[in-house]
C-alpha cells in the first residue's frame, strides 16, 4: 500500500519528462542544425547564434544567406565548422558580411576592414575593391542562379524522371515555388539547374534563389545546414541519385563592374580566352612586322644604292 503512491508519483514524473521531450521535439528548427527553439503557446520561437548575438530566425524556410555567411565567418560560440576544400565560384569566398535586419545583404561590404566593395543580392562581389569611401548606390539583384552538379554514377535514368525528382527536391526541401525553376538540363554527367526570380516576380515571403543555391551547395558538398534527420536526396523510384561537385553561377540584373586587371581565379576561363587572344595578336603582329621588315630592308638597300649612284 505504501508503494503505490510512490509508484504513481514516479509514473507521473516519467510521463512529464516524456511529454516535455515530445514538446521539445515538436518545436525544432527545420532549417538550421544549430537553431535553438522554444515552444511559446502555439508558436515555435527560434534563435541562432550569429556573430556575437543570438538572432531571432524564422525556421519555417531557408535562413537568409547573409546570416549563414556571418555565422560561418565568425568562429564565435557555435565553433568553426571545417570548410570543404572545393571553393565557391564567387571569387572571394567567405567574408564577414553586414546584413540588414531581415537578412538581406547590405550593398556595401567591408569584411570589418578598411577595404570595401559592392555585392549583389547573393552577397557576391560585383565591383572592384576600394577604401572606406567606396560607394554602392543600390543592391543589384541576382535574378538568375545556375546550379551545376555532376552525377556520381552512370545508372541510366529517364531524363523526365530525373528532372521531376530534382524539381521535387528543390520545392520540398528548400520551399522554392516551382515557377522559379525555369529549366533543368543534362549534358553527359552534368546537370544544369536554372533558377530565375527577378525583382518584380519575388514577393517578400518567397524564398530567395540565392539562399536555395547556398543550401544546395552545402548539401551536395556533404556539409548540410538542414538537420541530419532530413537528408538531401534526389529520389527516383525511391532510390537516391548521388551528385557531387556543385558550382553556382550568379547573374545580376545589371552587368558586373569588375575591371579586368582585378579578375581572380573564379573567372579563369575569361582570362584564358584573353590570353589566347593576346597570343594570337602577338603572332599576327610578329608576322606583319617581319613582312614590313623585309620591305624596310629592301627600301634601305634601294636607298643605299641610290646614294651610291648619286655619289658616284
Ligand atoms: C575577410 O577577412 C578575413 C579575416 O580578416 C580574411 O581571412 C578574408 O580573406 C577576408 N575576405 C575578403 C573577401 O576580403
Ligand atoms: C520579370 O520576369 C517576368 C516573367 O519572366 C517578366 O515578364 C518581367 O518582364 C520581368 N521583369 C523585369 C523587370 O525584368
Ligand atoms: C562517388 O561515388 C564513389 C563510388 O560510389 C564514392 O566512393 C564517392 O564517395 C562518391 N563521391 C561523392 C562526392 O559522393
Amino acid at each position: 500500500m505504501t508503494i503505490s503512491p510512490l509508484f504513481r508519483l514516479g509514473a507521473a514524473l516519467l510521463c512529464c519528462i516524456l511529454i516535455s521531450q515530445a514538446l521539445g521535439q515538436d518545436c525544432s528548427c527545420n532549417f538550421h542544425v544549430k537553431g535553438d527553439c522554444q515552444a511559446n503557446g502555439n508558436a515555435c520561437v527560434c534563435k541562432l547564434p550569429i556573430g556575437p548575438d543570438l538572432t531571432p530566425i524564422d525556421c519555417t524556410k531557408p535562413i537568409p544567406k547573409c546570416f549563414l555567411m556571418k555565422r560561418e565567418s565568425n568562429p564565435g560560440k557555435g565553433g568553426r565548422r571545417p570548410k570543404p576544400e572545393n571553393a565557391l565560384v564567387d571569387n572571394d569566398g567567405l567574408y564577414n558580411p553586414d546584413c540588414e535586419g531581415n537578412g538581406i545583404f547590405k550593398a556595401r561590404q567591408c569584411n570589418n576592414t578598411e577595404t570595401c566593395w559592392c555585392v549583389n543580392s547573393a552577397g557576391v562581389r560585383r565591383t572592384d575593391k576600394g577604401d572606406k569611401n567606396w560607394k554602392c548606390t543600390e543592391l543589384v539583384r541576382t535574378f538568375w542562379v545556375i546550379v551545376q552538379l555532376t552525377r556520381n554514377n552512370t545508372d541510366s535514368i529517364p531524363e523526365a524522371d530525373l528532372k521531376k525528382a530534382i524539381a521535387d527536391t528543390i520545392t520540398n526541401r528548400y520551399k522554392l515555388p516551382a515557377k522559379f525553376i525555369t529549366n533543368i538540363e543534362f549534358e553527359g554527367p552534368l546537370i544544369y539547374i536554372d533558377l530565375k526570380q527577378n525583382t518584380t516576380e519575388k514577393t517578400p515571403n518567397d524564398v530567395d534563389i540565392a539562399d536555395v543555391g547556398y543550401y544546395m551547395e552545402k548539401d551536395v558538398k556533404g556539409d548540410p545546414i538542414i538537420p541530419l534527420d532530413n537528408p538531401f536526396q534526389i529520389l527516383v523510384n525511391g532510390k537516391n541519385v548521388p551528385v557531387k561537385e556543385p558550382l553556382i553561377y550568379y547573374i545580376d540584373e545589371k552587368p558586373h563592374e569588375i575591371s579586368m586587371k582585378r579578375l581572380t581565379a573564379g573567372v579563369i576561363a575569361v582570362i584564358v580566352v584573353v590570353v589566347v587572344a593576346i597570343v594570337a595578336g602577338i603572332v599576327v603582329l610578329v608576322l606583319t612586322r617581319r613582312k614590313k621588315g623585309r620591305y624596310e630592308k629592301a627600301e634601305v638597300k634601294e636607298m643605299n644604292e641610290m646614294q651610291k649612284q648619286l655619289t658616284s
